[in-house]
């Protein structure tokens, strides 16, 4: 019997991609999400994809006693944790928000998983967790100091999970530190579906060509870079989902180990906007202006460890992630609404 994974946020952007490449790989999967930042809609898709169709539980994991009632009817052999906001900027005005629904929720669910013997777990960190202050690029032993809400409970998560494995040798937990996860499922089925105006680059452009917003921001032309804008570790959303299957079938050992994900390339805004124009034919308007507060010049991985250990490396090239960014925005042009 194919091994069952419990997927928390499996409606999201890049849990949705996650469980594709679950079934690809032949896990079965259940779903948990409470459909605050994603949509139904995203299950027909992934049915049209795999033609499989996930059981999924619209609770919240802050309602302990509603996730109690999917432990007690499946037995899993894993859980790959998503859920959780994401917004950096949102986070420092509602700090408490951010503490109490990322952090309550992982402390509910590991809870339920030593209860019901379930001690496989693969978490969604973040980049955000290292310092600025790193050199690029940066491997797993950078130094640790987010600087916002949203980063530092990335961070209080992978060290309560640290915590968790020092009291009980029994389990066994990755963490996957994201670079920027951009680009769709190459059927452009499934994509990333912000609500409102986007924050992020690549949904921004997206969506300045199907004309939905006018012009790109570029934000800062004086950093220490290639051409004065930011520059990032770009990583097509498939290749993060097969990370995560990597990760599944490596941690098959007690302990608790760390990952980079990303390509190790780093890209600037403007050569992102060329790349795109050069993948979908489109033209791209932007404008200068200052620095967005917060940001970082430089961000970009160091992925050596997960190829040595997991034996994954991402293959997309930023051209195919502006492809299929494309793609999904193009046929979806309001995303799932
Ligand atoms: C952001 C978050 C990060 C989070 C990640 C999730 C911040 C400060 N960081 O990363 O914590 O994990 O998203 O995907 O928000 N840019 C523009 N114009 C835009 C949007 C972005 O020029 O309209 C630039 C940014 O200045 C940056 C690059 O594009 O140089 C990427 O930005 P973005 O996609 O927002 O990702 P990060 O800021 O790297």
């Amino acid at each position: 019997m194919a091994n069952k994974i419990l997927v928390t946020g499996g409606a999201g952007y890049i849990g949705s991609h996650t469980v594709v490449e679950l079934y690809n790989a032949g896990y079965e999967v259940i779903i948990v999400d409470n459909f605050v930042n994603s949509n139904l809609e995203v299950i027909n898709r992934i049915n049209e994809i795999t033609h499989q169709k996930p059981i999924v539980y619209p609770i919240d994991l802050l309602i302990k006693d509603d996730l109690e009632k999917v432990f007690s009817q499946h037995k899993f052999d894993g859980v790959i944790h998503f859920a959780g906001l994401k917004a950096v900027g949102e986070s420092t005005q509602y700090p408490l928000k951010y503490y109490k629904e990322n952090i309550l929720s992982t402390i509910n669910l590991c809870d339920l998983m030593n209860k019901y013997d379930v001690k496989n777990l693969v978490f969604s960190s973040s980049a955000t967790v290292y310092s600025p202050e790193n050199e690029m690029p940066v491997n797993e032993e950078g130094k640790l100091r987010p600087s916002n809400p949203y980063g530092r409970t990335k961070l209080f998560i992978e060290e309560i999970l640290r915590d968790l494995y020092q009291a009980d040798n029994d389990w066994r937990i990755v963490l996957l530190r994201y670079f920027n996860p951009v680009g769709a499922h190459e059927s452009g089925l499934i994509g990333e579906s912000p609500k409102g105006i986007p924050n992020n680059l690549m949904p921004f452009i997206t969506n300045v060509a199907t004309g939905n917003l006018k012009v790109l921001k570029v934000f800062g032309s004086d950093y220490d870079t290639v051409d004065g804008s930011g520059v990032r570790d770009y990583i097509h959303v498939t290749d993060l989902a097969k990370g995560h299957v990597k990760a599944l079938q490596k941690n098959v050992n007690p302990g608790i180990r760390t990952y980079n994900m990303g390509t190790g390339n780093g890209y600037s805004v403007l050569e992102v906007i060329k790349a795109f124009e050069k993948a979908t034919n489109r033209k791209i308007s932007y404008e200068i202006v200052d620095r967005r507060p917060g940001d970082v010049a430089v961000s970009f991985a160091d992925p050596t460890k997960a190829m040595e250990e997991l034996h994954w490396k991402a293959e997309k090239n930023i051209l195919e992630m502006c492809r299929d960014a494309w793609k999904w925005q193009s046929k979806n042009p309001n995303g799932y609404n």
